[in-house]
């Protein structure tokens, strides 16, 4: 078996085979693969049949666990969070929008990863939408409108006891264990605009409608505006890569460089991912 990164035919994104990530990588491997997942952004494992212990020893060869301050933990483990929704679960598809994972911390994750557990016979599929692509091909009257603008994120919109994942929504039957909170309310600036803390590289972090709600020093209708423009942007087709499950398929991505948001459409099957993100070490 020999490692394999095969890049997809598009914005981001590869597919790597020849490794048993069931068994213990060597440093040559781990480092590999991390140039891989910064070169690409989008990793995809398929056919690994992971343990819990497996996908944990996997996540901290990257570094150390992230902290996922709105979920509840799978039973007996403390960083593992399952992505779930049941046959017959009628709540919103969770996470059927765009974002970057908790871009209201002061410092984001670096990495999410994702294991499938079930996975539907058809839809569920996972977009993602490389922000170093988008702010390349940006045209410059767009960026220089946002040359030196700061985001405003809070997790208000989802995670506040009101939010879109609150009290009503788990009340509604949600699977999921979200725990909303008030700590939703707190907000945290970040440059729309940087450079990857790893690789330099500038890029687009963050989006409009679940995280990023103002610009700082701007009107909340100018935000909006400015905001809606770059989210029509930063999410066009042409920046994504759509990424389909299959059972037993590991999948890492950089929290840095993309935006992701879940889809539906597989209404009656149930589904079930294992999660877990990791730090960004490297502020
Ligand atoms: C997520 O945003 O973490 C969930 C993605 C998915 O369910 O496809």
């Amino acid at each position: 078996m020999s490692l394999t990164i095969e890049p997809y035919d598009a914005a981001c994104g590869a597919r790597v085979t020849g490794l048993d990530l069931s068994a213990e990588l060597s440093p040559a491997t781990i480092r590999t693969l991390r140039e891989a997942w910064l070169a690409h952004h989008v990793l995809v494992f398929p056919d690994q049949k992971l343990s819990d212990d497996d996908l944990e020893r996997f996540a901290l060869y990257f570094g150390p666990f992230g902290e996922d301050t709105f979920f509840g933990p799978i039973e007996g483990r403390t960083h593992i969070a399952a992505i779930k929704r049941m046959a017959d679960e009628t709540t919103p598809i969770f996470a059927d929008i765009w974002h970057t994972d908790w871009s209201f911390q002061e410092t984001p994750p670096a990495a999410t990863i994702l294991y499938g557990i079930d996975i539907p016979p058809t839809g569920g599929d996972t977009l993602f939408a490389n922000q170093h692509l988008a702010l390349e091909q940006m045209p410059e009257d767009l960026r220089q409108k946002l040359a030196g603008k700061i985001g405003i994120h809070s997790a208000a919109l989802g995670y506040s006891k009101g939010g879109a994942y609150g009290e009503s929504d788990r009340e509604a039957g949600r699977s999921m264990d979200i725990r909303p909170s008030d700590e939703a309310l707190a907000q945290q600036p970040h440059p729309l605009i940087r450079e990857h803390p790893e690789t330099g590289q500038p890029g687009i972090f963050g989006t409009i409608g679940a995280y990023v709600i103002g610009i700082d020093g701007m009107s909340p209708d100018d935000s909006l505006a400015l905001l809606s423009e770059l989210g029509a942007w930063q999410t066009q087709d042409a920046f994504i890569y759509t990424h389909k499950w299959e059972k037993d398929m590991l999948v890492m991505w950089d929290n840095r460089s993309v935006l992701h948001k879940a889809t539906g459409g597989y209404e009656g099957h149930d589904r079930l991912l294992h999660r877990i993100t990791i730090a960004d070490t490297t502020d």
